[in-house]
């Protein structure tokens, strides 16, 4: 898997740039699932001034729409990687596209859903190191409500969560789901073993962003990068077609009002506790 295993052991990720200003508290921004060609812009227009305006230490996005709003491909990851992201995770959309196993087999910013079946190609959690920075754990879990059945979530995440605390008690996690029921009360069942918990999948961004008794922030939902004059991201017409006609239609990626979607959350790198989470929502 990795070229260079000796100095990047398995399941670590190497960071390829200076990790920005650093004092204590880790800020990671995160990106909301990136729909096609319009979020892949986003991202690159404004991660820059977005790492720099919230001094940013790392960047997480949910790529799995990123390819043609379906799936993701080795050359939109390599896209979003060159654009300042540093870990990619995904969800239900990532088998939408055959090159997706370039990424499962050989790379390592590539997280997907850890609750799939043993055997699955890929890796559900990946420990990002960058100098002068702690270790921050980011792990990729998928809801089972009005969702294709993995593994039960809970006890994956769970037995991971004991995995990687003896590692780092810097962890995030993409929950990707879509019954707001499902993530509140993951999110609630890890509340002091997790730094945050951040939905994703709706599309749709939510405004309860909280830090839990227990010190774990929480977003039920983060939104999506990409058109927003749209439904979720596609074109309008046919969706609503389609939900007249029950007729299939090709759903285009839509064009207009392109926003970067996500949230900022800032660590205690001593404790892992979130002491600040923040929705972004910025227009293109
Ligand atoms: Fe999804
Ligand atoms: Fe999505």
């Amino acid at each position: 898997m990795g070229s260079s295993p000796a100095r990047t052991p398995p399941g670590e990720t190497a960071c390829p740039r200076p990790s920005g200003h650093y004092f204590g508290v880790v800020k990671l921004l995160f990106i909301a699932d990136i729909v096609g060609q319009p979020g892949r812009r986003a991202v690159k227009e404004l991660v820059p001034q977005l790492r720099q305006a919230h001094a940013v230490n790392l960047v997480v996005a949910n790529g799995e729409n990123s390819a043609g709003g379906s799936g993701i491909t080795v050359n939109t990851a390599e896209e979003i990687f060159a654009a300042g992201v540093d870990i990619i995770t995904s969800g239900d959309h990532l088998w939408d596209q055959k090159e997706v196993m370039g990424l499962l087999e050989g790379e390592r910013r590539f997280v997907r859903p850890l609750n799939y079946p043993p055997g699955t190609p890929g890796q559900g959690s990946t420990i990002f190191q960058a100098q002068g920075l702690p270790p921050v754990a980011i792990l990729n879990l998928q809801g089972r409500t009005f969702m294709p059945t993995l593994e039960n979530p809970f006890h994956a995440a769970l037995a991971e969560v004991e995995r990687l605390r003896r590692t780092t008690n810097v962890i995030f996690i993409d929950f990707h789901a879509e019954a707001t029921s499902e993530k509140v009360a993951l999110a609630r069942m890890l509340d002091g073993r997790v730094s945050a918990v951040v939905g994703t999948h709706t599309h749709v961004q939510t405004a309860d962003e909280q830090i839990f008794p227990g010190g774990t922030a929480f977003l039920c939902d983060a939104g999506f990068t990409g058109p927003h004059e749209s439904v979720i991201g596609r074109e309008i017409e046919p969706i609503v077609r389609r939900f007249m006609t029950n007729m299939p239609q090709k759903f285009e990626v839509a064009k207009g009002r392109v926003l970067l979607q996500g949230a900022v959350v800032e660590i205690n790198e001593q404790t892992g506790r979130a002491t600040g989470i923040q929705r972004v929502s910025q227009a293109l």
